[in-house]
């Protein structure tokens, strides 16, 4: 064996025992990770402790406990934007929100809820579709840094240019000014859209489903997930739907890994859009 390969090899054992120590001290399994992102993510975290094997973080995993955090937050990819991918939001304004009209009261979970913009994007939208009052919006995420700044409700100002143009493009219907008050270089999203919010830590490979969901949206988590863990997520959605509820994945995720393939059906492939499937409903039709 070369001795770059024997470095790889030896840097996989060190990753294996990395993620053993995490589970076995603090309960975070990532053993079902896409070995590949993980092991760029376990690099950039080498550089960023200062340390020259991944191995040397071993022992401070074990012995510090604040060191979880920096963990946590090193191996998540947190890139979010609020009405990310607007098509998507439009398809859930126009063709999905005038079915959660018909419900009295309307219960959506965002999984892998990073900094919170998709869950205050989808608030603006209940807000204007006039369903605001009667929902709910569980807002769950692994990592505990990325939730304390998706509950303060403050984004930089600097993104307010991107996030306008999203916000029409997803038929937005006043100003996107009006979802904000600048102060300094931060915009703060207003008391009415927030209280509407409750954010938990939840993570998607140990912990348990949430109940009687309208709509569970989960965008770009799954991609991070080998098939296994996929398939695991994709149960537990199907497990916090009501009959007839939706699921909404990335627009590069599916439900591929999805062993119970008869269980939901397709409404919008582009948009990744589904809806669980029982047989007292009359599932709606595919629309793109
Ligand atoms: C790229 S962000 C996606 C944010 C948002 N959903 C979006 O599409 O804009 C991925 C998020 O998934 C979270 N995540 C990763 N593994 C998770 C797990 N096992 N359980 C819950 N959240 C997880 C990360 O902490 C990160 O905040």
């Amino acid at each position: 064996m070369s001795e770059i390969e024997n470095n790889i090899s030896l840097e996989n054992i060190e990753i294996e025992l990395f993620l053993q120590t995490l589970k076995l001290c603090y309960g975070y399994d990532y053993n079902n990770y896409n070995f590949a992102s993980f092991k760029r993510r376990m690099r950039a975290l080498k550089n960023k402790v200062g340390v020259s094997s991944i191995s040397e973080m071993i022992p401070i995993l074990i012995h510090d406990k604040q060191f979880l955090e920096t963990v946590i937050d090193g191996l998540s990819v947190t890139m979010t934007d609020m009405f990310r991918d607007p098509d998507v939001f439009l398809n859930l304004r126009n063709n999905i929100f005038p079915v959660l009209k018909s419900y009295p009261r309307i219960k959506l979970w965002v999984a892998g809820c990073a900094t919170g913009e998709e869950v205050y994007s989808l608030a603006i939208l209940l807000h204007e579709e006039k369903l605001l009052s009667r929902s709910m919006i569980y807002a769950t995420d692994v990592n505990k840094k990325n939730l304390e700044i998706a509950e303060s409700g403050i984004f930089s100002l600097d993104k307010v240019p991107d996030y306008t143009r999203n916000y029409q493009a997803a038929g937005g219907k006043a100003s996107f000014s009006d979802y904000y008050h600048a102060r300094y270089s931060n915009a703060i999203i207003p008391e009415y859209l927030r209280e509407r919010v409750v954010f938990n830590h939840h993570n998607l490979a140990v912990d348990t489903c949430f109940g009687e969901m309208h709509l569970v949206m989960c965008r770009n988590v799954l991609i991070y997930f080998n098939t296994e863990l996929q398939n695991k997520a994709l149960n537990l959605f199907y497990d916090s739907l009501v009959r007839g509820g939706f699921l909404c994945l990335g627009t590069k995720e599916s439900l591929r890994a999805f062993t119970q393939t008869d269980k939901f059906s397709t409404l919008s492939n582009y948009s990744r859009i589904y809806q669980k499937l029982s047989p007292d409903v009359i599932p709606l039709k595919e629309f793109d």
